[in-house]
């Protein structure tokens, strides 16, 4: 399947079927997150993965608001958690190169902590869009998921200094699922609206 067939034909599932993705899939995925490019090459980022059941769907799926049923209907739930500024400190001399990291101090630290920490936010959101799209090519339904209390899922979930951001459900979609395309067609903006060339 070609790109714009995938960006086409994925869509946010609602609802799952009970079946569970092969260890060897999660694998591929947790790999493929692993992989995810971003700016300096920061990757202030960790992304658990979700099966045991007590706490998919007790604990956390209590926790997720209009999310609650996909979240246990779902095979697996990965939590997108971001580095408090203070541990990516800590940790960027283990990976990014001198001048990432002079780039970093010139022009992203003195902006101040709210600042730092916003931006380390946008490089799990890259990593969203990589992982929603690698699922997509591998036959994996996917449902993105700001709509948790992200305060609350940390109090469940180890290693300070990481905060969740948001999670994705991933699994097989139930094949009545209402939101898939081919019963509720995408609705996106003009590509004159969206897009110009200059
Ligand atoms: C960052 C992010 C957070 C989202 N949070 C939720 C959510 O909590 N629950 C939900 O059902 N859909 C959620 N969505 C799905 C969007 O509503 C959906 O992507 C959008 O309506 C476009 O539909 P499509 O993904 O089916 O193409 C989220 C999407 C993104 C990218």
């Amino acid at each position: 399947m070609d790109f714009l067939e995938l960006a086409t034909t994925r869509y946010t599932t609602k609802s799952y079927q009970d079946k569970r993705i092969e260890k060897e899939t999660i694998e591929a995925l947790k790999e493929i997150l692993r992989l995810s490019p971003s700016s300096i090459n920061s990757q202030p980022w960790q992304f658990l993965f979700v099966s045991d059941e007590k706490l998919k769907n007790e604990s956390l799926a209590k926790l997720s608001l209009m999310n609650e049923q996909r979240v246990k209907q779902a095979s697996h739930l990965v939590i997108f958690r971001v580095m408090s500024p203070a541990l990516f400190e800590e940790k960027r001399s283990q990976y990014i190169s001198p001048s990432g990291y002079a780039f970093y101090q010139q022009h992203m630290k003195p902006q101040g902590e709210a600042y730092v920490a916003s931006w380390l936010a946008h490089q799990v959101y890259v990593a969203l869009g990589y992982f929603l799209t690698a699922c997509a090519s591998m036959g994996i339904d996917s449902t993105p998921m700001e709509g948790i209390l992200k305060e609350e899922y940390d109090k469940y979930l180890p290693d300070q200094g990481y905060h969740t951001l948001f999670a994705v459900a991933i699994g097989y979609r139930d094949p009545e699922d209402k939101n898939q395309p081919t019963l509720n067609p995408k609705n996106r903006l003009p590509l004159t609206e969206v897009i110009r060339e200059l």
